[in-house]
């Protein structure tokens, strides 16, 4: 599938459900949150349809995303039947963190069932290591637990584990280099995320958006030039570089002040409510389940992807005319 501008996808990320554990400020800041009714989700039958359907039309990657993916019933039975989808090499979840080191019924952490289940890519969000930060930035007092979490991935064996950290000034502008030695300890990669206005616009103002030239002037100031790595992805929007001295590998997500970000953009979204999106920071979607439920033929729902990817807009609207209508949490980020 390749879109008017030249973007060849072979991304899907899917949200799997709108509901969370925690109440990031950035993403889901109500603590009223209204969930989807059950019958408004996807089940998982009709998620898998949709990735194979995907698959056919060459994506080789999915990434399991929310609200937080481990909190829906059944996630491992779901996953597990991911990799008998022909056409697909490459299966990642993106978590909180908080429920990787629990027990599953089969005496596994869920780390460890995943993993077995045939994910080979975990990335994990932790802002900050100050368990009052933390606190105040999720809503939740978890940070043990998704320290444990992060532990149970390693001992999991994970090709990929990431940690990401989303930027925010006054919050976690004095966590960088901590995160970094705390990545460099756990021998994995960080990377570092601009905030974006996704949920609600006022989570972007002067006073807490930290744009990625400064956090990275900043751990230059600590740790010398960093050496840039224009050769290594992750299949992600990311920019890697090394630190010197060291063999550890940052990544710098720059969505809000890279010029460049949507050039070599490869994804598209589906929503756990079924909805096909084609940009993250756009808020054209189009309705898959309706047809879907409606009767439609593979063949049918294949010709609704390439109709949506031709619809694809050439970068995001963020800096601009972006109206935020619809959650981080609901949309998976
Ligand atoms: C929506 S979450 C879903 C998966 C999981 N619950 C988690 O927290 O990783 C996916 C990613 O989006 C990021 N995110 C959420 N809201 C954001 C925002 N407004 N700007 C930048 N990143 C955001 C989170 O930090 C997380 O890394
Ligand atoms: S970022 Fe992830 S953990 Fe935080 S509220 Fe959103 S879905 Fe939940």
């Amino acid at each position: 599938m390749e879109d008017r501008y030249g973007h060849r996808i072979s991304y899907l990320r899917v949200s799997i459900t709108d509901r969370c554990n925690e109440r990031c400020t950035y993403c889901m800041p109500h603590e009223l949150q209204e969930w989807l009714a059950r019958e408004d989700v996807l089940t998982y039958e009709e998620t898998l349809r949709l990735i194979r359907i995907a698959a056919e039309l060459g994506v080789s990657k999915v990434r399991i995303t929310g609200g937080e993916p481990l909190t829906r019933r059944d996630v491992l039975g779901f996953v597990q039947r991911l990799p008998a989808i022909p056409g697909l090499n490459d299966i990642g979840i993106s978590t909180n963190g908080t429920l990787l080191g629990r027990e599953t019924t089969t005496g596994q952490t869920m780390a460890g069932a995943l993993r077995a289940a045939g994910v080979n890519s975990v990335n994990i969000s932790l802002d900050t290591l100050d368990r009052e930060t933390y606190a105040q930035t999720t809503g939740r007092d978890f940070l043990p637990q998704v320290l444990d979490g992060i532990d149970a991935a390693i001992t999991a064996q994970f090709p990929l584990i990431k940690l990401n950290c989303v930027l925010m000034r006054g919050r976690n502008g004095d966590q960088l280099i901590p995160l970094i030695d705390f990545a460099a300890e756990k021998n994995l990669i960080l990377r570092f995320i601009e905030l974006m206005p996704v949920s609600h616009s006022d989570v972007l103002d002067e006073t807490n958006f930290l744009p990625i030239a400064e956090a990275r002037r900043n751990i230059e100031a600590r740790f010398g030039p960093l050496i840039p790595e224009p050769t290594f992805r992750t299949n992600g929007p990311s920019t890697y570089f090394k630190v010197a001295g060291r063999d550890q590998r940052l990544g710098f997500i720059g969505a809000m002040t890279n010029l460049h970000f949507c050039e070599s953009c490869n994804k598209l979204r589906l929503t756990c409510d079924g909805k096909l999106r084609p940009c993250l920071g756009s808020y054209l979607e189009f309705d898959i389940m309706k047809v879907l439920r409606a009767g439609a033929s593979d063949a049918e729902l294949r010709q609704f992807f390439l109709d949506v990817v031709e619809r694809k807009p050439e970068q995001h609207d963020f800096r601009e005319s972006y109206q935020p209508g619809r959650m981080m949490v609901a949309i998976g980020g």
